[in-house]
């Protein structure tokens, strides 16, 4: 089990939300990923999404998004990741569950469940679900429900191993997600800094790239 976040992403080149420079360094959740803000302005909230799609034109998996992915050649890997983007699916893993949506994708404002492939393209105001309502991005916004707990959920609480790579672990329901974990399970955490380890794990202190390909490694038996 893999339990990832934007760090993850960060030495492809895309920003993570907290750090110097983040995204929520510069813009203000507030305006534009709540659906208070999307009501107000929802061209200011696609402007945002849109420009994040087409960051996502530019980059490409990164040593650590790889590293997982061949290790699906020795055992199964799941990964339950609250990011956007879609590197860990560009990199081969087969298994991705996401908390927090998909940039890649669209959704229907009058029914969740008309979701629409958009690979790069915008969203523009006047495009339309089947139903004639205006789509909007498949991403969870602040005050809306994480997508798949059920089965992120069964996913962590039947781990052999959790690895922990890449987030601060302060966005909630998400980040307590990995106290699911059974109790023999190994716990391994990789961040290059973090407030607090969480109970049972190891703290390999350091850069996704630095400490994935080599823990896979590790884990190939
Ligand atoms: P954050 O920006 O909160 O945290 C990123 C974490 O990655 C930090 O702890 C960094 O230390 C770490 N990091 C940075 N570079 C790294 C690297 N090269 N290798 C490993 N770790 C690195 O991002 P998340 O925890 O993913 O939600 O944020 C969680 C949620 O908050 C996001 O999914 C998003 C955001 O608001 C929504 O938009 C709903």
């Amino acid at each position: 089990m893999v339990f990832s976040g934007a760090g993850i992403s960060a030495e492809s080149g895309l920003p993570t939300f907290r750090d110097n420079g983040g995204l929520w360094h510069d813009h203000s959740v507030y305006d534009v990923a709540t659906p208070e803000a999307w009501a107000r302005d929802p061209q200011l909230v696609l402007d945002f999404y849109n420009a994040r799609r087409q960051g996502l034109r530019n980059v490409e998996p990164n040593a650590a998004h790889s590293a997982l992915a061949e290790l699906e050649k020795y055992c199964e890997v799941v990964v339950v990741t609250q990011n956007v983007d879609d590197l860990h699916e560009r990199a081969g893993s087969s298994q991705v569950i996401h908390l927090h949506g998909e940039l890649t994708k669209a959704r229907s404002t009058a029914r969740e469940s008309l979701v629409y492939d958009l690979d790069d393209r915008d969203i523009v105001l006047g495009d339309v679900c089947e139903l004639g309502s205006q789509l909007r991005p498949h991403v969870v916004w602040f005050g809306e429900m994480v997508h798949n707990t059920e089965a992120a959920c069964a996913e962590i609480a039947s781990a052999d191993r959790l690895l922990v790579v890449g987030t601060s672990l302060s966005v909630y329901p998400a980040a307590g997600f990995i106290e699911l974990a059974p109790p023999a399970a190994e716990r391994v955490v990789v961040a290059p800094d973090l407030d607090r380890v969480p109970a049972g794990f190891e703290w390999l202190r350091g850069s996704a790239t630095d400490y994935l390909p080599q823990l896979c490694e590790r884990w190939q038996d």
